[in-house]
C-alpha cells in the first residue's frame, strides 16, 4: 500500500507543473482516490494557532497542532505566529504525514502587511482602481514572502450603516463601485497566475449581506428580500467570482432565519450552481458550530450535518465541528461521502493552483522577506493611496493648503504625535509595527522650513480629556499661527465587534475643539476614523475639515503633502455621512417614496420633523483646492435600442488656481419600471487630472446591460422606456438628461 501511494504521489511534482483547470481537476481526483475518509475530513479542518479558542494553550497546544499535521487531521492553519513555525509544520506534513499534502496557511491581510495601507473604506474614496490593485499587490508580495498563502480578503460587503464597526473593511454603500473595487483587489492579490510565489489566494467575504446586520450590531440578524440580496449585496461577490477568486467565506448572519453557513439557497444554489463557482467556501470563525446558538441544530453532530449535507461550508474554521462529527455522520449514512469528496477536492484544487504540491516551501523565502521589508516602493505606494483616499470636507476661506513658510503651527489632539493604540491603522494589522508609522508630527516636520516652530500638545486624550488638558491646549494654540487639531476614533474603536450606538467624536474631543476655536486662530480639523461620523456641530463651527481616515504607515507624510498642497485632495466619499444618527440608514441610491419631499418642512411628506432627509456629506462628495466647472452635458442620441451604445459626454474645466484631479461621476435612473427603482444609481466614473485653466471632455458609454435590474419576476433584464442620466462631481451636484431604450 505504502509503495503504491509513493508511486502515485511521485507524479505530484510533474503534474503540478501544469496548472490548467482541467489538469488540476484530474490531479485533485487522483489524490482523493488515495485518501482515507479521515484524511479527507482532515483537509476540511482549519485551526488557529494564535487567538485559538478552546483549550489549546502552550506546548500542549503546539504538540496538538504538530500531531494533527502528522495524522492528516488538519488541512490549514490561520494566524500562525512566525515563518519558522510554518516551515516546521510544513516539514511535518511533507515528511511525516501519510499523504504528504501541503498545508495552506491563511491570515487576514486586510490593508497591507508589514507596510500598512489606508483602511479599505478610505482606499475606496480614492476611486483609483489601479492604486487599489497595486496596494493589494504590495500586500501579497510582502505576505507571500512570509509564508502566507491565503488572505481572508477582500471584504466586499456593501455597507449602509456606519454604526457597524466593519464598514472600515469595505468599499462603502455603492454596489456598482464596490464590484469594480472587488475585482481590483482580487487581481492585486491573485495576480494573473496563482502558482507564482508572490501571489496569494483571495477570499470574498462575508457571504452574504453581512453589511445589513440589524442596527449595525456585530453578528446580528439580516432580514432582506431576495431582490435586495441580488441587487444590492450579491453583485460584488458575483464580480469577484467572475474575476476568478479562489475562495469565499460564509457570513455569521442569518437571512430569513437561515444562517449562511447552512444556507443552501445562498451557497449551494446561487454560488456553486447558478454562478458555477469552483473554488472552496470556508466558514467564518466557528460559524458552523454557531448554528447551534442560532437554534437551527441540536448538537455539534447536527451542525456539521447541516453544513455538509447542504454543501454550504467546505472548510470549518476553528470550530472543530467537522473533525468531531463527519466520520460518524458518514458511517451513519447521514452525510454522503460524495459531499466530503467534493469539499476536499475544492480545497486540494486550491493547493494545486497555488503550486504547493510542486513546492510546498516556495512561499517560505527569508531572503525575499528581507528584501520586501526594504523595498522603497512599498511605503511610496501606501503614501500614494493614503493621500488619494483623504477627503476634504470643508475649506472655508481657503485655509488650506498651508504655506510651508509658515512661522509656527500647533498640532493638538490625541492623534497629533502618536505611535500607539492603532491611531493610524485598524486592528486588522497583525504583524505590522506601530513604531514604523510616520505620524502627523513627523510628517509635518519633514515638510516645513527648518525655522518653523511646531508646538505639539497631546494631553487631551481620545477618551479621557480633563479640563486642565483643554486649558493647556488653548495655551498651545495661542502660541501658533495656525492650529491643526488631530482628533477621531482609533483602530480599536472600529473593525470587528466594534459597533457603536453613537458615532460622534468619542470622549471629550468636541470640548477641546470648542475651546481651541475660541482662541480665534485658524483651525484645521484632521479626522482619523474608520466610519462616517456625525459631524454636524463640527461642520457648523470649524472652518476646515479633512477626513484622513486611518491612513496607515505613511500617514504623516501623506497628510503633510495634502495639508501643504503638494498634493491637491481628490478623494470623494463612498459612504454618506449622516446629518444625525436617527437618519441611519442614509444612502444615495434610495428608492423614491410615494410622498417625496420637494420643499423643506412640507407636511404629509416622507421626512423627519426635526432634521433634513439629506446626509451631511453625500456619496461622491469631496472638495479640492481648485474648482471644476461642468458644461456641455450631451447625449449621442435621444434613444437607443438594446444593441446600441449611448455616449454621454461632458466638459470639465479646472477654473481654480491649483492643478488637480476630479472624479467625474455618471448616474442613471429608470423612470418607469416594473418595480420601484432607486433615485440614482452610479454607472460610470472617470478620474481626470487637469492643470489650472485646462479643460477636458469625458465620454461615458451606456448600454442596455447597464440598465438591467431584477424585475417583478426576479428576471435580470432592462425595461424599455425612459431613463434619466446624471453627470456631475457628486451624487447631488449633477446635470440631467433623458433618453429612451426602444
Ligand atoms: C472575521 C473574519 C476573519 C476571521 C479570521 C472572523 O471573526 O469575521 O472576517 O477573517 O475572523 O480572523
Amino acid at each position: 500500500m505504502k509503495k503504491t501511494i509513493l508511486l502515485l504521489l511521485l507524479p505530484y511534482a510533474v503534474m503540478a507543473q501544469n496548472t490548467s483547470i482541467k489538469n488540476i481537476d484530474f490531479k485533485a481526483d487522483s489524490v482523493i482516490k488515495l485518501m482515507t475518509l479521515e484524511e479527507k475530513i482532515g483537509q476540511l479542518n482549519q485551526l488557529s494557532i494564535e487567538f485559538a479558542t478552546g483549550n489549546k494553550d502552550g506546548s500542549a497546544a503546539l504538540n496538538y497542532y504538530e500531531e494533527s499535521v502528522r495524522n492528516g487531521t488538519v488541512g490549514s492553519f490561520l494566524n500562525t505566529p512566525n515563518l519558522d513555525y510554518k516551515i516546521k509544520l510544513q516539514k511535518i506534513a511533507m515528511n511525516e504525514s501519510r499523504m504528504k499534502i501541503p498545508i495552506i496557511f491563511a491570515l487576514d491581510v486586510i490593508h497591507g502587511y508589514k507596510v500598512i495601507a489606508p483602511i479599505p473604506l478610505a482606499q475606496s474614496c480614492s476611486w483609483d482602481l489601479k492604486a487599489i490593485e497595486k496596494s493589494e499587490r504590495v500586500a501579497a508580495e510582502m505576505a507571500s514572502a512570509d509564508g502566507v498563502h491565503w488572505t481572508f480578503a477582500p471584504m466586499i460587503d456593501v455597507t449602509r450603516d456606519p454604526r457597524w464597526g466593519r464598514v472600515m473593511e469595505g468599499s462603502g454603500e455603492d454596489t456598482w463601485l464596490g464590484s469594480k473595487i472587488a475585482v481590483a483587489r482580487v487581481k492585486g492579490f491573485q495576480g494573473d497566475d496563482l502558482s507564482k510565489n508572490n501571489t496569494i489566494l483571495a477570499c470574498a467575504k462575508h457571504f452574504a449581506a453581512y453589511g445589513a446586520a440589524e442596527a449595525g450590531r456585530e453578528y446580528n440578524t439580516v432580514e432582506i428580500s431576495e431582490r435586495q440580496l441580488r441587487e444590492v449585496y450579491l453583485p460584488p461577490f458575483k464580480a469577484a467570482a467572475d474575476a476568478g477568486i479562489g475562495s469565499f467565506m460564509n457570513s455569521f448572519n442569518t437571512i430569513s432565519g437561515i444562517p449562511s453557513s447552512g444556507n443552501k439557497h445562498l451557497v449551494k444554489d446561487i454560488l456553486k450552481t447558478e454562478w458555477n463557482f469552483k473554488g472552496f467556501v470556508v466558514s467564518d470563525w466557528a460559524s458552523i458550530s454557531e448554528m447551534l446558538n442560532h437554534g437551527v441544530a441540536k448538537d455539534t453532530m447536527d451542525v456539521a450535518r447541516l453544513a455538509m449535507v447542504n454543501q454550504t461550508s467546505d472548510m470549518d474554521m476553528e470550530g472543530m465541528a467537522y473533525i468531531k462529527s463527519l466520520k460518524k455522520l458518514v458511517e451513519q449514512g447521514k452525510v454522503p461521502e460524495a459531499n466530503i469528496n467534493d469539499a476536499c477536492k475544492r480545497i486540494l484544487k486550491a493547493k494545486f493552483a497555488l503550486g504547493l504540491f510542486q513546492d510546498p516551501f516556495k512561499y517560505f523565502d527569508k531572503k525575499r522577506k528581507e528584501a520586501s521589508l526594504k523595498n522603497p516602493e512599498y511605503p511610496l505606494a501606501s503614501r500614494d493611496l493614503a493621500k488619494k483616499s483623504m477627503v476634504l470636507l470643508k475649506n472655508d476661506n481657503n485655509i488650506l493648503p498651508l504655506k510651508k513658510s509658515i512661522k509656527s503651527i500647533a498640532l493638538i489632539g490625541a492623534f497629533a504625535n502618536s505611535k500607539k493604540d492603532r491611531d493610524y491603522m485598524s486592528f486588522w494589522t497583525f504583524g505590522a509595527e506601530q513604531k514604523n508609522v510616520i505620524n502627523l508630527y513627523e510628517g509635518i516636520k519633514n515638510k516645513v522650513n527648518a525655522t518653523t516652530q511646531i508646538f505639539v500638545d497631546t494631553l487631551c486624550g481620545k477618551v479621557d480629556c480633563q479640563q486642565n488638558a483643554i486649558e493647556k491646549a488653548v495655551q498651545t494654540a495661542l502660541k501658533a499661527e495656525v492650529v491643526v487639531l488631530a482628533v477621531g476614533e482609533n483602530g480599536e474603536r472600529n473593525g470587528e465587534c466594534r459597533s457603536r450606538s453613537e458615532i460622534n467624536l468619542p470622549g471629550n474631543q468636541q470640548a477641546l475643539i470648542r475651546a481651541v476655536l475660541k482662541t480665534g486662530k485658524p483651525v484645521v480639523l484632521v479626522l482619523f476614523n474608520g466610519r462616517p461620523l456625525t459631524l454636524k456641530w463640527e461642520n457648523d463651527n470649524v472652518p476646515a475639515i479633512l477626513e484622513a481616515w486611518q491612513p496607515g504607515t505613511e500617514a504623516g507624510n501623506a497628510l503633510a503633502e495634502v495639508l501643504f498642497g503638494d498634493y491637491n485632495p481628490s478623494g470623494k466619499l463612498t459612504m454618506s455621512f449622516p446629518y444625525a444618527l436617527g437618519q441611519i440608514p442614509v444612502y444615495y441610491n434610495q428608492l423614491p417614496t410615494g410622498r417625496p419631499l420637494v420643499k423643506p418642512n412640507e407636511m404629509w411628506k416622507s421626512t423627519f420633523s426635526d432634521i433634513p432627509n439629506e446626509p451631511l456629506y453625500p456619496f461622491g462628495f469631496g472638495l479640492s483646492y481648485t474648482k471644476f466647472s461642468y458644461s456641455d452635458v450631451a447625449l449621442s442620441a435621444s434613444e437607443i435600442n438594446i444593441n446600441q451604445t449611448l455616449e454621454v459626454s461632458v466638459t470639465i474645466k479646472n477654473i481654480g488656481k491649483y492643478d488637480g484631479e476630479e472624479i467625474v461621476q455618471m448616474y442613471i435612473r429608470d423612470l418607469v419600471a416594473e418595480v420601484s427603482r432607486p433615485v440614482k444609481e452610479l454607472r460610470g466614473f472617470e478620474k481626470i487630472y487637469l492643470k489650472a485653466g485646462e479643460s477636458k471632455k469625458v465620454t461615458f458609454k451606456l448600454t442596455a446591460e447597464d440598465l438591467k435590474y431584477w424585475n417583478s419576476d426576479l428576471v435580470y433584464k432592462a425595461d424599455l422606456g425612459d431613463f434619466k442620466v446624471f453627470v456631475g462631481g457628486s451624487s447631488v451636484d449633477v446635470t440631467e438628461k433623458v433618453f429612451s431604450l426602444k
